[in-house]
Formats: structure tokens, C-alpha cells, sequence
């Protein structure tokens, strides 16, 4: 947190260094940026300008590429003014590189002390303003990794002193050989603080996470509204990302396999860990590709919602899972318009749970796991899947369910799978008195019919009819005398 006096001198031959390359790359860089006459390309340097300045041109073309080139030195001027006196600028504008604290770019030496640095001289707040519960408003402030890849022997760790409002981000670690492998790359925990919430509005952005089969990717302890986007996790042992405690992690936009595999991987089935662990309230996890690891997300906590979510970590086939929602008579879980491909949805004694819009290949469905056997509130309904004749259920019972409330598992679609709801209809034609339906291929709980609706339709004949026996999912319907007729059924397996 401390200030470092010998900081700037330190840096001094490096800055010089940065300056000519700024030099080098402002030409490039700014011609992009400025409307070109001639519709040249984004890459036109200094140089060509010139070039195309002694081309026919107009007097007015000529100053315009004067006025480009005398732009162009201003820009290139200033920017070498701003880095030469970066630390006096990163103090003001609370852009903190990591490069400037020494961390090496190239990976080659590891980086964990100066990127720590930068990180805490990052959460020296600029002035008193707070955030919830007391947390310091670091004003916005950036740790910047540079577009380099870090070696790091320990985790990066934020100040327990907590802080909200900052980033870090662009840029790749690399765990080495030797980094914990109980630790995360990244960690947004503080130990003891005796604070409800340690950081707020935090947002991990554009990072390459590399965990050398060590530890995980990042954790989030007690922490509020932090974003991570646009990030790749690779290579975990443990979990690509962790969330604990908490409100409002959102996990977006980021790709999380432990190895890198595009599927159909000749390993597969030893790929372990966790991609995404959800044991807080209020996260959201969108448009996210898990592309191995044993278990996708692994949910152990209630009011999370899952969109757009594309898992193919390991197939169910092979032991894997694609979401666990563990929370057994507290799912409140919500997932929306996911891709299970080959990965299955267990879901532990669900109690609120919603699943719609999603796509189900490869024989991958959706497990009920019954541990004190409650189902309530339940929604599977308007999902597709596709299996490969193998008569697997599209939802299927893992143990005895004796509470089943408000389950509703209808308007799904299958090819090759085995459809289940818990709704059903069905029509029988025959000359008897007695009619059978049999609805136990289709009903998803066994022996459980809680309502019943049936017509039977007889021509000419008035027989009296009833509805004769109700069990082991079948409806029975009877006359009292034989008449040819189709009888009509419409049940449901809910009791009210
Ligand atoms: C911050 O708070 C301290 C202690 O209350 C006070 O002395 C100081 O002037 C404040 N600084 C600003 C920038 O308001
Ligand atoms: C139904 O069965 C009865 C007696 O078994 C027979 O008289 C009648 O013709 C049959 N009706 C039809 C439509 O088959
Ligand atoms: C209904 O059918 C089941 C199975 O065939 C039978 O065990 C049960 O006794 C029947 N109930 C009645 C009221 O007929």
C-alpha cells in the first residue's frame, strides 16, 4: 500500500525504452484513427504518406498530409511527454501497469511480487468516497496487464483493506510449476476482514488464465457485483472460477476447459475439476463455454441463473456432469437457452427450478435426484433433444419421489430419445366395456395420476361409462354393456 519512493528512477531506462517504442508505433497506430482520402488501408505510416504525397496531388491534398504529418508529431510528442512522466500520470490517472512495476512480459521470470504491487498501490483509495458497507471507491482504478503473459509462483491477492470501482485486466497468467495447488490464480477473498462484502464492482476483463494443472482460475469471496468478461481459464486443477458468499458475480462472455480440446478429445474421460463452482446467491453465468472439465457449473447455493451456456466438458457417458444444481429443497435456479452437448442437468431435490429453451444432444437430459424425495415447482418445458436411439429419457428419476408439486415437464421435443412428462393425453378405440390406457411409457413419475379428464364417444349408443380404476398409471374406463367407442384421456401427475 506504501508508496514507492525509488519507483520512478527504477524505471527510468525502461520508460526511455516504452518512449521509442511509442515513437515507433504511434504512426501506425494513429493513421488507422484518421480519415484517409484515398481509402488506403489502416497501415499507412509516416512513410507512406510521403509516398503518396509525391503522387499527383492536388494543393489541397498536399496539406492535408502536412497537416496529417504535423498531427501525426503532436500525438507522437505527447504520448512520449505522458510516458515519460508515467508515474506521475498512472498516480493520476489510476492506471496502474504492470510492466512499470517490473512484472515480466515475456514470462520468462516470475511476476507475482510486482503485479501484487501494482494491485495494491491500485487499492490506495484517491479520497474518503466509500461503497456499500464501507468499501473504498478506488475511483475506477486499473490494473493493466499490458498484453503480456505473467509467470506467477502465488496467487495475485487483493488488500484486505477491500476496494470497489477497479479492473484488472488485458493480458495472460501462467501459474508455474511449483503455484499451490489449493490457491487461484486470482483471489478476491479476504481473510478475517469482519466486513459483510470486501469488493464491489470489480471486473476481471480480457485475461488469459493458464493454471498449469495447479490450482483454479479465480475465486470471489464475499464479494459484490464483480464481472468477469471476456476471459479464457484453462488448464485447472481445481475450478476454473469459484464464486463463495456474496451477491452478483456475473460470468460472462468466457471460455473455461481444462484442456484444450475442441471436442472428441482421446482423454476425455479423465478430464477432471470444476469449470464454474456457484456457492453464493444472485450470480449470473451467460454465454459460456465449458469445454472440459468433470463438472460444467456446479451450483451449491439457491437464486443463480444460467443462460446461454455451452457445455461439453465430459459426457455424461463418461462420468461427467454438465450442471449440478446441489441444493436440495432450495433450487431456485434458472436455465435458459443452454447447449447440454453430451452433458447432463442433475438437479437434487428440486424445489423452484426452471429449464426452457435449451438443447439437449447427444442424448444428454435432465436427472431429478431424489435425496429427501421433494419435487416443487418444477418447470422442464419447451426444450429439444436429440439422442441416438438408445431409449434414454429425455428426464429421468434418480430415486423415489413421494412430494411431487407443481412439475410441470411438458412441450418438450426428442428424436431418438425417450420423451417423459408429466402431462400426457392418449385416445383407445374398441367394442368391449372396458378400456385400458396405459400411460406409463410417458408419465415421468411412477404410479402417479393426480388428475384425470376422459369423453368417450360412442355413435348411436348411450352406454353409462365410468372411469373404472386409476393406477399404476393407467386409466381404466368402463360400461355396462359392450359398445364400439373411442375413449379420450387427459392426465397429469400433479395433485392440485
Ligand atoms: C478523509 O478523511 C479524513 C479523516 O476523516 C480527513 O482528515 C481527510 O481530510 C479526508 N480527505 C478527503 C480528501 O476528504
Ligand atoms: C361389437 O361387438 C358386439 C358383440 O360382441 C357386436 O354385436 C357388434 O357388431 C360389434 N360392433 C362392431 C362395430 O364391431
Ligand atoms: C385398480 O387396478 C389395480 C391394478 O390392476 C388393482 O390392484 C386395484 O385393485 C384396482 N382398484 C380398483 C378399485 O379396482
Amino acid at each position: 500500500m506504501e508508496p514507492a519512493p525509488g519507483r520512478r528512477g527504477r524505471c527510468l531506462p525502461l520508460l526511455l525504452l516504452l518512449g521509442a517504442l511509442v515513437l515507433a508505433l504511434a504512426g501506425g497506430a494513429t493513421a488507422a484513427a484518421w480519415p484517409h482520402p484515398h481509402g488506403h488501408g489502416g497501415s499507412v505510416g509516416l512513410a507512406a504518406a510521403a509516398d503518396g504525397a509525391g503522387m499527383a496531388r492536388t494543393a489541397g491534398g498536399e496539406r492535408w498530409y502536412r497537416d496529417l504529418a504535423l498531427r501525426r508529431m503532436e500525438s507522437v510528442r505527447s504520448s512520449f511527454g505522458a510516458r515519460r512522466d508515467l508515474a506521475t500520470a498512472s498516480a493520476s490517472t489510476r492506471v496502474y501497469h504492470v510492466t512499470d512495476y517490473g512484472a515480466d512480459p515475456t514470462g520468462a521470470t516470475d511476476a507475482t511480487a510486482a503485479i501484487n504491487k501494482a494491485i495494491a498501490d491500485a487499492f490506495s483509495p484517491p479520497n474518503n468516497a466509500t461503497m456499500t458497507g464501507g468499501i473504498p471507491d478506488l475511483g475506477g482504478a486499473e490494473v493493466h496487464l499490458d498484453g503480456g503473459t505473467y509467470l506467477i509462483k502465488g496467487p495475485l491477492t487483493l488488500p484486505a483493506s477491500g476496494g470497489g470501482n477497479f479492473k484488472i485486466h488485458s493480458g495472460s497468467l501462467r501459474a508455474s510449476d511449483d503455484f499451490p495447488t489449493d490457491r487461484y490464480l486470482i483471489e478476491l477473498s479476504a481473510t478475517k476482514s469482519g466486513r459483510s462484502y470486501d469488493y464491489e464492482y470489480a471486473t476481471l476483463r480480457d485475461l488469459m488464465l493458464d493454471c498449469s494443472y495447479r490450482g483454479g482460475g479465480v475465486t470471489v469471496v464475499d464479494s459484490l457485483r464483480v464481472a468477469i468478461d471476456n476471459c479464457y481459464v484453462a488448464h485447472f486443477a481445481s475450478d476454473g472460477v469459484a464464486v463463495r458468499g456474496g451477491h452478483e458475480t456475473f460470468i460472462r462472455n468466457t471460455f473455461l476447459g481444462q484442456h484444450m480440446t475442441a471436442g472428441g478429445d482421446p482423454g476425455e474421460r479423465g478430464f477432471t475439476g470444476t469449470g464454474i463452482r456457484l456457492d453464493g446467491n444472485d450470480n449470473s453465468v451467460s454465454d459460456v463455454v465449458i469445454f472440459s472439465a468433470a463438472t460444467g457449473i456446479m451450483v451449491t447455493a439457491p437464486a443463480n441463473s444460467i443462460s446461454g451456456v455451452h457445455c461439453y466438458n465430459k459426457a455424461t457417458g463418461f462420468g461427467g456432469t454438465g450442471i449440478h444444481l446441489k441444493i436440495p429443497g432450495l433450487t431456485q435456479a434458472w436455465i435458459s437457452n443452454c447447449y447440454m452437448d453430451y452433458t447432463s442437468i442433475v438437479a437434487e431435490d428440486p424445489v423452484l427450478l426452471h429449464v426452457s429453451g435449451s438443447f439437449f444432444l447427444g442424448d444428454a437430459n435432465v436427472v431429478l435426484k431424489a435425496v429427501n424425495g421433494v419435487a416443487r415447482g418444477v418447470q422442464v418445458v419447451g426444450n429439444i433433444f436429440s439422442g441416438r436411439d438408445k431409449g434414454v429419457d429425455i428426464v429421468q428419476l434418480d430415486g423415489k419421489f413421494t412430494t411431487v408439486d407443481q412439475v410441470y415437464v411438458q412441450q418438450n421435443s426428442a428424436t431418438g430419445m425417450t420423451i417423459k412428462s408429466t402431462s400426457a393425453r392418449a385416445s383407445a378405440d374398441g367394442n368391449g366395456s372396458s378400456w385400458t390406457l396405459d400411460f406409463s411409457p410417458v408419465l415421468l413419475f411412477p404410479d402417479r395420476i393426480g388428475h384425470v379428464q376422459y369423453s368417450l364417444v360412442a355413435g348411436d349408443e348411450f352406454p353409462s361409462h365410468t372411469l373404472r380404476n386409476v393406477s399404476g398409471n393407467q386409466v381404466v374406463v368402463a360400461t355396462d354393456k359392450a359398445v364400439s367407442a373411442t375413449v379420450h384421456v387427459l392426465v397429469d401427475q400433479n395433485s392440485d
